[in-house]
Formats: C-alpha cells, sequence, structure tokens
C-alpha cells in the first residue's frame, strides 16, 4: 500500500459545507504508511469547524472500508484557515480575512456581536484582530475592557492587545469624553491607517465594527481594501428589518460578499424569527439567534463582553454556533468559484 493508494481510498469523501473532495481541496496532509498502519492529517479549513467529528468519522469509514479492517488508522485533525489564495491590491499583508460587521441602525447590538464574534474566533484558536470603524462612537474598547494608548514604532502604529486580541480604535487616541469631529477626508485617512499602517500580524480574522447604516465608512472600507465579507446584525421587529435590508443592499452595491444575517435581541419583547425569514426570502445566509438577555448587556457595560461566551453563560451555545457557522461561511467564500466581483480599489 502508497500514500496514493490512501488518497485514492478517500476519493469522495467531501467536506459537508464546502461540497468538494477533501482531498482535492488539499486538506489531507502527511500521509504516512508503515506496517499495518496508516497515518494521516485533515487540515479544516477553520479551527471553528462544527463538522470536525462528523469528518473524521467519514474518513475513516472510507479508508476502512476500501483499505480493510486490518489496518491501524490514525487520523490527526487540524486546522489551517485559509484566505482567498490570490493576492490582491489593498490586501493587509498577513491578514487572511477581513470580515465587517454592519447594521442598518444602531443599538441592535452590532459592536456587541463584533467583540463576541471576535472572542468566538479566538477561543476556537484563531489569530484575531479587531477593528472599531465606529469612528464617530468607537464603543469597542469599553466592550472589552481596554483602554491603553496605541505606541508607534517608525511609521507603524502597535494595536492594543487585550485577552490576545489585537485591537484598534479611535477611542484609544482620543481623550475620554472628547468627540471625533471631522469631515469625510480625514475620516477615509483614519480608516486606510487603521487598516494599513497598524501592525497587525499574522491574523486568521480581522473583524470590523462599523458605524451603523449606510455612510461613508463602508463605503470607504470596500474601496479600500478586499473585504471577505459582510455581516449584518439586525433585530427581529418588521421595522428594524427594512434597515437590515438597506444594510444588505449596501453591501451588494459596494460589491462585499455577504456572509450572512444575525438576528440580536430576540424573545419576547421584539419577536423573533423575523430575520430567519427575511434572510431566506433574500437568499441571504442566516448565522443565528442571540436572545434579549440581560446579562449580556451587564457583561457589556461592565467591560467584560468575553464573559458572554464564558463556560456556563447562556448565551454562550447562541453565540459559538453563530461563530462556527460564520467561520463556514468564510470557508464557502475563499473557496468559492467564480471570485465575486469586486468594487475597484483605489490609489
Ligand atoms: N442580546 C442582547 N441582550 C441584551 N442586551 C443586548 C444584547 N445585544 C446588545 N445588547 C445591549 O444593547 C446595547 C446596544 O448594543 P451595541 O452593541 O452597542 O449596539 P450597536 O453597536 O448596534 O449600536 C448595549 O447596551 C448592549 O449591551
Ligand atoms: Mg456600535
Amino acid at each position: 500500500m502508497t500514500e496514493q493508494d490512501v488518497l485514492n481510498a478517500l476519493k469522495g469523501v467531501k467536506d459537508p459545507e464546502l461540497h468538494r473532495d477533501l482531498v482535492d481541496l488539499g486538506m489531507v496532509k502527511d500521509v504516512r504508511v508503515g506496517s499495518g498502519t496508516v497515518d494521516l492529517t485533515v487540515n479544516l479549513t477553520t479551527p471553528a469547524c462544527p463538522l470536525k467529528a462528523q469528518i473524521e468519522r467519514e474518513v475513516r469509514e472510507a479508508l476502512t472500508s476500501r483499505l480493510g479492517t486490518g489496518i491501524e488508522i490514525r487520523i490527526h485533525m487540524g486546522a489551517e484557515v485559509r484566505g482567498k489564495g490570490l493576492a490582491e491590491k489593498g490586501d493587509i499583508k498577513g491578514v487572511k480575512n477581513v470580515i465587517a460587521v454592519g447594521s442598518g441602525k444602531g443599538g441592535v447590538g452590532k459592536s456587541t456581536m463584533a467583540a463576541a464574534i471576535a472572542y468566538g474566533f479566538k477561543m476556537y484558536g484563531s489569530r484575531v484582530g479587531l477593528m472599531d470603524a465606529d469612528v464617530y462612537g468607537p464603543s469597542i474598547p469599553h466592550l472589552v475592557g481596554a483602554s491603553a494608548r496605541p505606541m508607534a514604532r517608525g511609521d507603524r502604529i502597535l494595536p492594543i492587545e487585550t485577552d490576545g486580541l489585537k485591537l484598534m480604535s479611535m477611542g484609544f487616541l482620543l481623550e475620554p469624553d472628547r468627540a471625533a469631529v471631522m469631515r469625510g477626508p480625514m475620516l477615509h485617512g483614519i480608516l486606510t491607517q487603521f487598516l494599513h499602517q497598524v501592525e497587525w500580524g499574522e491574523l486568521d480574522y480581522l473583524v470590523i465594527d462599523l458605524p451603523p447604516g449606510t455612510g461613508d465608512v463602508p463605503l470607504t472600507l470596500a474601496q479600500t481594501l478586499p473585504l471577505t465579507g459582510a455581516v449584518v446584525v439586525c433585530t427581529p421587529q418588521a421595522v428594524a428589518l427594512i434597515d437590515a435590508v438597506r444594510a444588505l443592499s449596501m453591501f451588494r452595491q459596494l460589491k462585499v460578499p455577504i456572509l450572512g444575517m444575525i438576528e440580536n435581541m430576540s424573545g419576547e419583547i421584539f419577536g423573533q424569527g423575523g430575520a430567519k425569514r427575511k434572510a431566506e426570502e433574500l437568499g441571504v445566509p442566516f448565522l443565528g439567534e442571540v436572545p434579549l438577555q440581560v446579562a449580556i448587556r451587564e457583561k457589556g457595560d461592565a467591560g467584560v463582553i468575553r464573559d458572554a461566551l464564558a463556560d456556563g453563560a447562556p448565551s454562550r451555545p447562541h453565540l459559538l454556533a453563530i461563530v462556527e457557522k460564520l467561520a463556514g461561511q468564510i470557508s464557502v467564500q475563499n473557496l468559492m468559484a467564480p471570485k465575486f466581483p469586486k468594487l475597484e480599489i483605489l490609489n
């Protein structure tokens, strides 16, 4: 038996989300055939893969049915987050995926979700950055309990690090209680600096918290770098969904792929299921629901939004399910052919 026999035996075993052969996707690595043993590594496209156990089982079944039962099969499950493969103008060196979190209006929990998603990716073992693009109303520093001043190294800006996340926000640059008063061109300059002058290092995911609505910032972002895609956060009631649809329309116009919608604050007060139905109607992935829970608000207020994902927290299963679904959509987006046409990147 050779390594090639092992790879042939795996023909037809597909990634359940990407619908393509594991071998063709280059996910099967380090095949070693010994006497009576086969060792191999399956490198998933994200550590936040909920289908890990299923994939491992299918690989084992394919190998035992085609190679016989007398062989000891040792499968090592690993993960390596992928980017889109080809370098493009505007890419941030070392950053594989840039995900914008937007909404049609404020107060829907967009910053809370952006921070929770960043912590979620981190918990699965990915390298994560969180950039606050809400220049006029930065709230990321408060949510994660960070209040340092970024340092410069030469012409590079060093991000603030908290809980292993790399952070940048206008909130780190302004005096507390000071408003950022500026016009469009200055805003453009700040965002460009946040993206291209901050020393993000090697990141699997850079999550960007957008300001509410369909203004200057998303436009500037879409023109400054190729985004992996956007997430739209909304609340369940019909009135709020109108704004969410507007945000989706904006991302479509900006040629930013839509990774999915999140329904936040779902429950008795605002209702439930509205965003899911809307997502289905519009052919957009639905990433999940987060209930309206006092604890989420309290953790955000106390600067420990990471605790919303802690063991035993009632919000944890909801948030992790969203993170897994989103990670899957990012992998799908990166492997999708033909490539999504992009807005022309300026400068
Ligand atoms: N699922 C939730 N349950 C309870 N409170 C929430 C939830 N999501 C967000 N909040 C609270 O709602 C308020 C607005 O959230 P925020 O993330 O700042 O919204 P946005 O960034 O969309 O303006 C905050 O006080 C936050 O703690
Ligand atoms: Mg916000």
